[in-house]
């Protein structure tokens, strides 16, 4: 791909043209113009990996621990080589645009999607972003900063209105991206699906035009969330470049018309083709082909880098009588349905094929010496839906044959009966199949049909729970006979973004080996009869086969106990997975799901030197924590999930994540909880700039662990805090503020340390959080030695609030207590100040 001289080329362009540049090709590409020399540019989720063009049938990519994980790690310099990882993925997808980092905020526990952000923190967000904006972009593939603004939940998420002060937009919502751009300057940003304060973001002339234009001086395309433009005019007047997906529905004949009676001017359409041609450009120096073949970059170094990740991004939240490490030379029980299996992402737009996904049984066992004895006992389901059938089903009768199932789509509805004929067929990898992407030139129109079967051979005798999720319509049979009906009645779900039913479920009595032929007969989109507000609809449809054996769960709880009482070592794997944590729902409650809590209480009653192992990307409550001796968060932690939380468990690395969140007792203690959906149409952000431990630090509420917090199998000691502000009299704006602390590892591991500097401002003109977080380092600190930790921070960063009446930062003149905290909870803070002389306003960066 060649670049192009922009201005040359906008000047030959027809209307029609420009036009054709400002909308998608289709679901993940732009329009081409090949006279002009303007190549088709392809995006790609984003933000864990690089998905590729395929929901359906995907590339198999690198996944990355989520984005509260990537948060957890407190380390920049990692998260720099993490994008550089994103972006040589990108490269490999043929991508030019990855759909990611993505930095709203945890206003809530529950949001469906928290998991795909950094933080609850606008800092830890926002330098978080940066680093890994710098790494992506230094492989010349552009990051597409997401969802501009205020997307901050799921429930209604294309028509609720977020309704926020000014205040806390600045200094909440806007400061991450703020941060991004001051220090790395993505060069796309996504608009969010919601209204802000009346106006759907996409056609929001304040905040794309006047604020991040204007203000913040940034030259760059924004592209609209996935069927988030909702207009023609409005939307390009505002300052929207690229409507998302293609093919259009709001540009093409329909903007030409409005550009000819000038609703749209000239020059705004001409600025508007300009953006594009610049991100022509921007994307040629990648080096990535037009439509380029899909590939993989599933190498040693890629592996090793996950590792690195995962490892580190894992929390050890508590390790009485030091239960952890866990010795390699003794046997292992492992407990819970998350145990064998990886959960290695959250649901929807950012989840994708990995290469491979080590489960916590796999990692375990590859470090336990002489084979050591490793037992498993399931203890209690806790799916939402079914857990997927890819594994338990072959492809064929033969029970040795490959795993999976067959689809094979149709024009013809099954009643054509012999006469249909096939137009295509794929084996599968995975039973759940989002079809928004999926295009075979043979199948006709919108409505289509599809038969996806395979064959279970039953490993026991007894009730088998068959399970099915669709967007579109479906039935099932086993060996012909019909078990599921998802047809004739439908009831909304949460699945496919919330575009899909509940599972409806049916059992089938099973003999031990014997063979069943299970089918489903699916029928696309257009056939569904669910209807309603807020949702993303798509094309193609979906559907979702789950099954499992069904289980007295008094049973499995009480033999589980009964293990772990004369095991050795004891490890609940526990926590929630993508049907809980997903696009186009938010959780109902913070609870861990099914007969979880109950297991865990048992486990820990028989065996109280019992670890858990908690995977979610968000906060669950905890009921049992007093109960147990160890307890690791482990994130949702992409393809090398089980290895890191193995390497952690066995002291190969030395945990050194902190919290992204706060993480409360009970979600009522959360400040969203009153304004945590929409209601008559919006959500008011009624806690205002109190998020996440801003609050629970105001109102002193006890959090089981607090934001920032997080042990390690060493100890460290904080000394001799210097902070020194730089710049002098009358240059305030220019000024930093220099923080250094002396660390020393006290213990006998090696270690890392999190150093967190947290400013309060003594006499505020109005009310202010206790304190926050301003800015952060991490320090490796070998066994018995020290080093010194050095923060710097601009002054008006540290110091300022946003001024409602003036439209501007203001930072006054004053006193600013200086924290400094390791976030173990094991040392009082370090206290300094810094003085303000001279109150001063700003706007920009
Ligand atoms: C999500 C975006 C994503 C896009 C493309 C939308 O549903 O909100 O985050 O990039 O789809 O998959």
């Amino acid at each position: 791909m060649a670049s192009i001289d922009v201005e040359e080329v906008l000047a030959k362009l027809t209307v029609e043209e420009k036009i054709s540049l400002l909308a998608g090709r289709d679901f993940w590409h732009t329009v081409p113009i090949p006279k002009h020399g303007i190549p088709s540019l392809r995006t790609s989720d984003g933000p864990n990996g690089v998905r590729g063009t395929r929901n359906f049938n995907g590339v198999p990519a690198a996944c990355f621990p989520c984005g509260t994980a990537l948060g957890a790690t407190w380390n920049q310099d990692l998260l720099l080589e993490a994008g550089r990882l994103m972006g040589d993925e990108a490269k490999a997808k043929g991508a030019h645009i990855l759909l990611g980092p993505c930095i709203n905020m945890q206003r809530s526990p529950l949001g469906g999607r928290g998991f795909e952000s950094i933080s609850e923190d606008p800092i830890l967000a926002g330098l978080g972003a940066a680093s890994l904006t710098n790494g992506i972009q230094s492989t010349g593939v552009v990051a597409t900063i997401k969802h501009f603004i205020t997307n901050d939940q799921e429930h209604e998420r294309t028509a609720v209105d977020s309704v926020v002060t000014e205040r806390a937009l600045r200094e909440i919502y806007l400061l991450p991206f703020q941060l991004a751009l001051r220090d790395s300057y993505p060069k796309a940003f996504m608009t969010s699906y919601n209204k802000l304060n009346g106006t759907h973001v996409s056609e929001n002339k304040k905040i794309l035009q006047d604020i991040l234009r204007g203000e913040l001086g940034w030259k760059g395309a924004i592209m609209s969330d996935w069927f988030g433009t909702y207009s023609t005019e409005v939307a390009i007047n505002a300052g929207l470049d690229l409507e998302m997906p293609g093919p259009t529905r709001f540009r093409g004949g329909l903007l030409a018309h409005l550009v000819s009676s000038r609703k749209v001017p000239t020059h705004t359409l001409d600025e508007r083709a300009r953006n594009m041609l610049n991100l022509v450009n921007v994307c040629a120096a990648s080096g990535v082909k037009e439509d380029a073949e899909e590939g993989k970059l599933d190498t040693p170094e890629t592996a090793a880098i996950l590792r690195k990740l995962t490892g580190e991004s894992i929390v050890l939240f508590k390790n009485d009588n030091d239960v952890l490490p866990l010795k390699k030379d003794k046997s292992v029980l492992l407990i819970g349905p998350n145990a064998k299996t990886s959960v290695f992402c959250g649901g929807g737009s950012s989840s994708m094929a990995p290469y491979y996904a080590i489960s916590p049984w796999d990692g375990v066992k590859a470090k336990l010496k002489d084979d050591g004895k490793m037992e498993h006992a399931i203890g209690c389901y806790s799916h939402k839906e079914l857990p997927l059938v890819t594994n338990q089903f072959t492809v064929t009768s033969d029970p040795n044959s490959k795993k999976g199932l067959v689809f094979r789509a149709y024009n013809e509805p099954p009643s054509a009966g012999k006469d249909r004929e096939v137009a295509d067929e794929i084996e599968l990898d995975s039973s759940l199949a989002m079809l928004m992407d999926y295009h075979n030139p043979k199948l006709k129109g919108d409505l289509w049909y599809a038969t996806i079967e395979g064959y279970l051979t039953a490993e026991r005798t007894g009730e088998y729970e068959l399970g099915l999720c669709i967007y579109g319509t479906g039935k099932m049979y086993v060996d012909g006979e019909e078990k599921v009906d998802n047809e004739t009645k439908q009831t909304q779900g949460t699945v496919f973004y919330g575009c899909g039913t509940v599972e409806e479920r049916g059992t089938v009595a099973m003999e031990k080996g014997k063979t069943y032929h299970i089918k489903l007969e699916f029928a696309s989109a257009p056939t569904s009869k669910l209807n309603g507000d807020g949702i993303v609809r798509f094309g193609g449809g979906g559907f979702r086969i789950g099954g499992a054996w069904v289980l007295n769960m008094d049973d499995t709880i009480a033999e589980a106990a009964r293990m772990a009482k004369d095991a050795e070592q004891v490890v609940i794997c526990a926590g929630l997975n993508q049907d809980w944590e997903g696009e186009g729902a938010d959780r109902a409650d913070m609870r861990l799901p099914g007969r979880m809590d109950d297991l865990i209480t048992a486990v820990a009653e028989a065996n109280p030197m019992t670890v858990v192992v908690n995977q979610t990307g968000t906060p669950v409550e905890m009921p049992w924590l007093s109960k147990v001796a160890g307890l690791l968060q482990a994130w949702y932690g992409g393809n090398e999930t089980g290895n890191g939380i193995a390497d952690a468990l066995f002291g190969d690395i030395n945990p050194s994540g902190r919290s992204s969140l706060s993480w409360p007792k009970r979600v009522e203690d959360n400040p969203a909880f009153y304004n945590y959906r929409s209601e008559g149409g919006r959500v008011l952000y009624g806690e205002d700039v109190y998020v996440g431990y801003r609050h629970y630090e105001m109102v002193k509420r006890d959090v089981n662990f607090a934001f920032g917090y997080g042990l390690s199998y060493t100890n460290f000691e904080l000394s001799d805090l210097k902070v020194e502000k730089s710049g002098g009299e009358g240059k305030e704006l220019d000024a930093k503020v220099k923080v250094t602390v002396s660390i020393k590892n006290t213990g006998k591991l090696d270690g890392a340390e999190v150093v967190q500097v947290y400013l309060h401002q003594q006499t505020p003109t109005i009310r202010r959080p206790p304190r926050e977080l301003k800015g952060f380092t991490k320090v490796a600190v070998k066994a018995g030695g020290g080093e010194t930790a050095t923060v710097e921070i601009p002054l008006k960063y540290a110091a300022s609030y946003w001024d409602e009446i003036r439209s501007s930062w203001i930072m006054e003149a004053g006193e600013y207590d200086v924290e400094v905290v390791d976030g173990s909870g094991k040392q009082d803070a370090l206290k300094g100040s810094v003085v303000v002389d001279k109150t001063v306003w700003w706007n920009g960066l």
